[in-house]
């Protein structure tokens, strides 16, 4: 498999060889870190790492991989570069390429990244979009692969906002690896059309089902995978949390809703998650709207069901395998 020189801007670029092979080469460099074994063979290479929207896990991991790798890398922030205030995307793209070995971008539309691999010459890796989230999808697949032994056939339903990045990258994911996909939400919430058509089409090579599903307890039932993520992501408006708290209570994972799944079944979260009122934004909708958690109860959040921690660490192992794979040894 040579995907040397590619761009990682959403797995409708990949194929389902390409991506299994990615989530395979995560795992072979995961032992090799538990095992301790080097594998710094990117020594003297760099990578940039633009943030125009807040990180904890994915900067973390491209910062743990490049310097696992050997590499150097720099972080510019949401606020400190000139980067579409003072400079376009195509000059900045210019300007790094000449510098670095590959760009990673987390930002707002997926035309901004698109544009900065157009520009650039060497690899730009998609850290989070409006639109997708592809590095995450990695982690999601290895983590289930790890539990289940394989992805094939397994039920995966995606609670909540699935027309966002979340929602539409787990089902291109899951159509393209043969998982049966159910975004389960009210009809606002639902992924776009022409998304759902383009990936039935992948669902028809790989056997993958897509589904949408309005009833919670009906999707639910007999499945391996419940997922959901915030009701309202980085970038949108604080005024739309009231509407989504109300829309989108109903598909709050649960104790009830996990017991309809298979006794197998994990729950994953890409993470940050509002189980608690330990953060501020929890804090504070508790005060306005009298609740104590949202996409998720703190109950399951913390059952041995949960495998959220397991699956921020993959981020890390599956980031590395984009930049191994996209630099090429
Ligand atoms: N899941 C995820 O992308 O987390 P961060 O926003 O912390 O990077
Ligand atoms: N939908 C979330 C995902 C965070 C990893 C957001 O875009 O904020």
């Amino acid at each position: 498999m040579n995907l040397k020189g590619r761009d990682f801007l959403t797995l409708k670029d990949f194929t389902p060889d390409e991506i299994n092979y990615l989530i395979d080469l995560a795992a072979e460099l995961k032992d090799k870190k538990k095992k301790g074994i080097p594998h710094d063979m990117f020594r003297g290479k760099n990578i940039a790492l633009i943030f125009e929207k807040t990180s904890t896990r994915t900067r973390c991991a491209f910062e743990v991989a490049a310097s696992d790798l050997g590499m150097g890398s720099t972080y510019l922030d949401p606020t400190g570069s000139q980067i579409g205030k003072k400079e376009s995307i195509a000059d900045t793209a210019r300007v790094l390429a000449g510098m670095f070995e590959g760009i990673e971008y987390r930002g707002f539309g997926q035309e901004i990244v698109e544009e900065l691999a157009k520009y650039s010459k060497v690899p730009v890796w998609n850290g989070l979009t409006n639109e997708y989230h592809p590095t995450q999808m990695l982690a999601d697949m290895l983590t289930i692969k790890e539990q289940f032994g394989e992805l094939k056939g397994k039920k995966l339903v995606y609670m909540g906002d699935a027309r966002y990045n979340m929602g539409n990258s787990l089902m291109i994911v899951c159509a393209k690896l043969g998982l049966d996909f159910v975004a389960c939400t009210t009809k606002e919430y639902f992924p776009n059309e022409a998304l759902v058509n383009e990936c039935q089409e992948y669902a028809k090579a790989s056997g993958a089902t897509i589904t949408l599903e309005e009833n919670p307890q009906v999707a639910c039932k007999d499945a391996d995978v419940i997922y959901t993520d915030v009701w309202v992501s980085m970038g949108e408006p604080d005024e739309v949390w009231e509407k989504r708290i109300k829309e989108l209570s109903p598909y709050k994972v649960t104790k009830e809703l996990m017991s309809l799944a298979k006794p197998s079944a994990i729950f994953l979260h890409c993470l940050p998650a509002f189980h608690d009122l330990k953060t501020k934004i929890g804090a504070e909708m508790a005060e306005r709207f009298g609740i104590q958690d949202m996409e998720v109860t703190d109950e399951v959040f913390e059952s041995e069901q949960s495998k959220v921690f397991e699956e921020a660490e993959n981020r890390m192992h599956t980031i590395k395998a984009v930049i191994v794979a996209t630099l090429g040894e």
